[in-house]
């Protein structure tokens, strides 16, 4: 079932969300319906968290994509382990749609979480899988990425809906 986006203003995206303690029915149906929503969404999407369909749960998923495929990820409590090098760029929001501004993220991240099967993940992502995990763990924090802009000034608006978001 898509569930409604929530936007910028809303007090759950500023709060941090709870630890997933067990993996229940209810998980596995809010795992299904942020996968629906993303896919359904106008604005093209590659990532989500729970607090965006006003959850605060850490659950997020993430479109992990090559050339040749494309699938997407549950990754419930999703942690950094560890962290390499720096790099910048733009970054969008379902959130806040249309509006993007470039944002420093790690290069390269280890990162742990379970599956829906509660089995444990460990993950070395780099590029730009690398930054929307980063971006997601963020949501789970009450973070958004016109925090963590160097230069608010810079937020741009950009009427291009092909441009991701997450
Ligand atoms: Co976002």
């Amino acid at each position: 079932m898509v569930r409604e986006i929530i936007r910028s203003g809303n007090p759950v995206l500023r709060t941090v969300s709870k630890e997933v303690n067990s993996i229940t029915p209810e998980i596995h149906i809010l795992i299904k319906d942020m996968i629906d929503t993303l896919k359904a969404s106008p604005i093209k999407g590659v990532g989500l968290a729970a607090p965006q369909v006003g959850v605060n749960l850490r659950v997020v998923i993430v479109l992990f994509q090559d050339t040749k495929s494309e699938k997407i990820v549950p990754l419930i409590n999703p942690q950094i382990v560890s962290a390499n090098g720096e790099v910048e760029d733009y970054e969008g929001c379902l959130c806040l749609p249309r509006l993007y501004g470039r944002v420093k993220r790690y290069q390269e991240v280890k990162i742990k979480a379970l599956n829906e099967k509660g089995e444990l993940l460990i993950m070395d992502l780099k590029g730009l899988t690398a930054r929307v995990v980063q971006h997601e763990i963020d949501h789970l924090d009450g973070i958004l990425f016109v925090d963590r802009m160097e230069d608010p000034t810079q937020l741009i608006y950009e009427d291009h809906p092909n441009l991701f978001h997450t």
